[in-house]
Parts: structure tokens; sequence; C-alpha cells
């Protein structure tokens, strides 16, 4: 039988924290040979080389200057997405509970997001790559030809993100991470610049009660199916 002709795409994964964004971004985009651009991890730099330099968090020209300025290199190593930034390597450092509420807070700024937007563009656009985020199929890459919208219960996010903290060595009880959790959320969707949301043509995914295999699956055949359609 003839090989059908596959695309390369754009696959844009959105969701909020702790749906299990990053390990199915991770497996899927190992399953598909694409490369993995993990949007969370720009403004997670941005917090971390702000607070480096002694940069306010509400800093909003400063900020901006550096998004602006950010060289950065994403390799995916097996389940790691290793993250350079001109030269070092940022991929611990960059997950810190602090830098978390930092990104946070740097994301619901205009300027920031505008300097980033060209740096995932940029970074994106020869296709054959998972993009996760909050914005990526609503804003950053709205023609791209796979969306998801992946999420869970609060209760389920909130302990995969404590599960994940606790193996980190971090010390954190559940109650505040479920806590912090749904502040970031709200931050996240309520925002004026690109919110948290659906896209209208996102496929919705919910990894509550389904397994990582069942899930990342679901989203393969999806994405197996419109590599193999001719480009609309
Ligand atoms: O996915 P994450 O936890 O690494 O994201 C860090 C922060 O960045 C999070 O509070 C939301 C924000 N973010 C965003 O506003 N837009 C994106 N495309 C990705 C992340």
């Amino acid at each position: 039988m003839a090989e059908v002709a596959r695309r390369s795409l754009v696959v844009a994964i959105d969701g909020p924290a702790g749906a299990g964004k990053s390990t199915v971004s991770k497996r899927l985009t190992g399953a598909l040979g694409y490369r993995l651009l993990d949007t969370g991890a720009l403004y997670r730099c941005v917090a971390l080389l702000a607070q480096r330099s002694s940069v306010e968090w509400t800093d909003e020209a400063a900020l901006a200057k550096l998004a602006g300025s950010l060289k950065v290199n994403f390799r995916l190593e097996g389940e790691i997405n290793r993250l350079e930034v001109s030269g070092e390597d940022l991929t611990d450092a960059i997950r810190k509970p602090d830098i978390s509420t930092g990104a946070s807070m740097v994301s619901s700024l205009p300027e920031v997001r505008q300097a980033l937007l060209d740096l995932q563009r940029g970074l994106g656009a020869e296709g054959g790559v998972v993009v996760e985020g909050r914005d990526v199929g609503t804003v950053v890459f709205p023609n791209a030809e796979a969306k998801f919208y992946l999420t869970a219960s609060d209760e389920v996010r909130a302990q995969r993100r404590y599960d994940e903290l606790c193996a980190n060595g971090e010390t954190v009880d559940f109650e505040s991470t479920l806590r912090e959790m749904q502040e970031r959320d709200e931050r996240d969707s309520s925002r004026a610049v690109a919110p948290l949301t659906q896209a209208d043509d996102a496929v919705l995914v919910d990894s509550s009660e389904r397994s990582l295999d069942e899930v990342v699956q679901e989203m393969l055949d999806v994405v197996r199916d419109r590599e193999s359609r001719p480009a609309s």
C-alpha cells in the first residue's frame, strides 16, 4: 500500500496548571518526532532573570526588554525538556515555587506578552512542533492545525502538582498547593490580555479519570489524522 504523505504540523496544547500538559506534551512530541516548545518556560525565564537582576515582577518596561532579548534553546531528552538560555541550563531553576508566582505575575503584562509572542512564533515557524501553554491555540498560533484544551478537576490537578513538588524535594503541604494553584488559575483566566480559554476549534480532553497512555493515544490519533489531510 502506498505511504500516505504526512505534513508536519503545529500542535497547540493549552490548559490550566497541573492538567498534565507537560507530561502529555513530552510523550506526544516523542511519538511524533516533533520539537517541543514550552511557552510557560519562557514566562518562567523572564521571572527568574528579573529576580536575578533585581527587576520587580511589576516593572513592565524592564521585563519586556528582558523578554525581547531572550536567546533560548529547547532540547527534549526523554522526559526532560532541557532549556538553555544564552548557553546556561535553567531547566531546574525555573521550576521553583516562587518563580511560578513570578511567571504568573509577569505573564499578565501586555508588553511582556507581546515580546514573547514574536519569539514564540519564530520558534514554531517551521512546523513539526508541539507548543504548550495557555494562549497557544487562541493567540500565538490561531491557525494551528491540531489544537487541544487539556484539563482535569482542581483536586486532581493540585494532587499532581503536590506529588511533583515532593518528588523534587520541596517541602509543601497539599492545602497550600491547592490554594496557590487556584489563585494562579484565577489570575491566568481573568487577565485582560490573552486569558486562559479554550479555542473554539480545540478538542477538549479531560484527564481526571484517564491514564496518561489513554490521553496521549487519543491526541496522537487526532494529530495523525490531520497530518495526512491535504493542507487547507
Ligand atoms: O505552564 P507553566 O506553569 O510553566 O506557566 C507559567 C506561567 O506562565 C503561568 O502562570 C501561566 C503563564 N503562561 C501564560 O500566561 N501563557 C502561556 N502561553 C504559557 C504560560
